[in-house]
């Protein structure tokens, strides 16, 4: 983290383009904001290139003008003209569907496009900085992404590894996490051991959740192998080939105990469900099973 720190401070001042690559996860929106706060000027927009397509896309980005559609009362900006003097992040670029790729490459050359429906010509001076989870290379050479549009993106790029790749991070982002979200909760030696071997395919955002979790699920202060979700806990590898009475071990009842009690099954099967949709309890409770009233009861019965 701190080289990547470093290259924030290095690329924030200047307006070139920057290509941040990077597994989900790992920060690159993070660190797209923190390249623009480094330099200072103007609005962050957030172009979100997966969520928009052909017609849509373009009235977003380029706004439209009175009467341009059906609908259209009153003329809009676009998101390229709220970016002026500031910076167009242009989030899961590899996503963007092949004309407005060739769109999106007038708009870099000449900073100037034209509003839907609209014949008169706007400018915006904006900085762009372009975050992806592929291979962009790989998409140009599968005629997947123009290679003129990637060639002007990729003036300085900042490519953020996966979390398993620099696992010294995960200690220090812990702890983050935990002044931030924890109740002075902390972690046994046993459950920082599990954390930092883990593979986090979800990265920085999978061990905020993590963290988030079992700081909600656990008054604390100290946090046991025992409050680790089924995810981490599973991957160990060991726990499948283990003896039932080792699995019980592992979900906090007495190894001599032959028998689950069923509170504890309610629990975890709560806990899990949590988890799976990332905190959202009116899923969670469909998941489940029940309402969302008697999920809201159990969860109070826990003391979550
Ligand atoms: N260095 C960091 N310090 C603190 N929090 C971080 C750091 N890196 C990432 N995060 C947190 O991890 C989560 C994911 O970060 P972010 O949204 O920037 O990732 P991303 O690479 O854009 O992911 P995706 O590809 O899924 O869009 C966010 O909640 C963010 O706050
Ligand atoms: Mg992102």
């Amino acid at each position: 983290m701190r080289e990547i720190h470093r290259l924030v401070q290095r690329m924030g001042p200047s307006r070139l383009p920057v290509l941040v690559l990077g597994e989900t996860g790992t920060g690159k929106e993070v660190v797209a904001r923190a390249i623009h706060d480094v330099g200072g000027r103007g609005h962050f927009v957030v172009i979100d290139c997966s969520s928009m397509v052909g017609p849509l896309m373009e009235s977003e980005l380029f706004g439209y003008s009175k009467g341009a559609f059906t609908g259209a009362h009153n003329q809009k900006l676009g998101l390229l003209d709220s970016a002026d003097g500031g910076t167009a992040f242009f989030d899961e670029i590899g996503e963007l569907p092949m004309e407005l790729q060739m769109k999106l490459l007038r708009v870099l050359q000449e900073k100037q496009f034209r509003a839907v429906g609209s014949v008169g010509q706007r400018s915006s001076n904006f900085r762009v900085i372009a975050a992806t989870n592929r291979d962009l290379a790989a998409e140009v050479q599968a005629v997947r992404f123009r290679a003129d549009l990637f060639y002007r993106l990729n003036v300085m790029r900042l490519r953020i590894p996966p979390l398993r790749e620099r696992r010294e991070d995960v200690p220090v982002l812990i702890a983050h996490f935990l002044a931030r979200d924890g109740n002075g909760h902390r972690l046994s030696d046993e459950v920082m051991a599990s954390l930092c071997s883990y593979d986090w395919p979800g990265n920085v955002r999978e061990l905020e959740h993590v963290v988030q979790q079992m700081t909600a699920m656990n008054s604390g202060p100290w946090l046991t192998p025992a409050d680790l979700p089924s995810s981490v806990r599973n991957a160990k590898g060991d726990l499948p080939s283990q003896s039932m009475a080792a699995k019980y071990t592992a979900m906090g009842t007495p190894v001599d105990s032959p028998v689950i009690p069923l509170a504890e099954i309610e629990k975890r099967a709560i806990l899990d469900a949590l988890s799976y949709t990332k905190g959202d309890r009116t899923v969670a409770a469909v998941l489940l099973g029940i309402g969302r009233t008697t999920l809201y009861r159990k969860l109070k019965e826990y003391g979550v």
